[in-house]
């Protein structure tokens, strides 16, 4: 369908599963097993409930926010995702400069199709995340935190912490055929593995399934980024962060793409509130998973998040090159924002963390 008829993020998947290649497809929409905390993820949103107010002259609206120290036209930023250029030939270049013109950042994961420092020209002085996978051998990493210090467009470090190991990937392991792009991983063009299986499992064997809490200060002596720690499924695990001084967490599952049974991130969310609601005030709480309406993302600022990842729907619009990028950023502002005024709610600054404007009865 041409970009004019794609009205919802949904329309993105479904485009994408219709005209790009069927493992690229398997690749980008599968998720873990049984897709049981990849489907809880969408749906768990859905049972999250606004408490409008009316009469509240919603005229005009703010959605500008602050998230690890940048400012941004709205608190969505576009998750790290391994290989862009299966979903189209622009890559995670389209996914560059469509964050810069929508005013929102774009987490650079590090097994990209292009390098980074390429990646970063494609946005040129706009803001980056850098998505980190720890090598087993540590030197590597040592050497793409170096080359990190170097490019001062990126401003914060996601550690991923999800995924110790690659999970079965049923969807992307039944299809043998291999995909023509170059994966990156830690800087290196690699091969992908020809021996077939998933491409996930292929291209994430690097990854040091020994790292460990006890690992914080070695990354702090070798980055002056802010640290978040990303893959947060607990409440313990937010507060041990916390005490580590890590300068923030994205509560994660990896999009079902982890752990199977994972929960759903916003009971994650509200298991940190109740359980250690000060990790909100000394740290940057950020989130993603399933999130695919404006008003999700109106959601997650109302239970205190300050970045809200969006991911699939993102790949799938590089299909449609930079334009797409926009135009998927557009669509979930234009949601937002309208949330925001039949919600009754002019700024979001004002109300982050504020759940007198949610009812949560149906997830208690
Ligand atoms: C991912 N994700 C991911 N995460 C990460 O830390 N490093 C990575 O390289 C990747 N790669 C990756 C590839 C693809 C194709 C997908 C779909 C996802 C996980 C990603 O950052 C994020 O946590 C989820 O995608 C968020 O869920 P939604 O929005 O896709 O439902």
């Amino acid at each position: 369908p041409p970009l004019s008829a794609i009205i919802n993020l949904d329309d993105f998947e479904k485009a994408f599963a219709k005209s790009g290649s069927q493992k690229a497809n398997a690749y980008v929409s599968g998720a873990s097993n049984d897709l049981l905390t990849l489907n809880a993820n969408k749906t768990f949103w859905q049972r999250l409930w606004f408490r409008p107010r009316v009469m509240r002259n919603v005229s005009s609206v703010n959605t500008n926010m602050r998230m690890l120290g940048v400012d941004v036209s709205m608190p969505v930023w576009i998750c790290p995702m391994g290989i862009a250029k299966t979903a189209g030939p622009e890559g995670e270049g389209a996914l560059g400069r469509g964050a810069k013109k929508a005013g929102i950042v774009h987490c650079v994961s590090t097994t990209a199709s292009m390098g980074v420092e390429e990646i970063l020209e494609s946005g040129e002085g706009n803001p980056f995340f850098f998505q980190l996978y720890v090598d087993k051998q540590r030197h590597k990493t040592e050497a793409v935190l170096k080359q990190l210090e170097g490019l001062p467009q990126v401003k914060a470090l996601f550690v991923t912490a999800d995924l110790a190991v690659v999970s079965k990937r049923e969807a992307d392991e039944r299809i043998k055929t291999q995909v023509q792009v170059s994966v990156y991983q830690n800087g290196q063009k690699s091969a992908v593995d020809k021996k077939g299986g998933g491409l996930a499992r292929s291209t994430g064997s690097f990854i040091d399934w020994a790292l460990s809490w006890d690992d914080i200060p070695w990354l702090r002596k070798h980055t002056k980024l802010p640290i978040l720690v990303k893959g947060i499924q607990s409440a313990a695990d937010a507060k041990t962060a916390l005490e580590l001084g890590c300068d923030g967490i994205v509560v994660s599952n990896h999009g079902g793409r982890a752990l199977d049974s994972a929960p759903a991130t916003i009971l994650t969310l509200l298991e940190i509130r109740r359980d250690c609601p000060e990790v909100f005030d000394r740290m940057e709480v950020l989130v993603d998973g399933g999130v695919r309406r404006g008003s999700d993302v109106l959601k997650a600022v109302l239970l205190g998040a300050k970045g809200i990842g969006v991911g699939r729907p993102f790949q799938c619009s590089v299909l449609y090159d930079t334009e797409g990028v926009e135009h998927c950023a557009d669509i979930i502002r234009d949601e937002l924002e309208t949330a925001m005024r039949l919600c009754g709610i002019t700024d979001l600054n004002a109300v982050r963390g504020d759940m007198s404007w949610l009812n949560t009865a149906e997830l208690e």
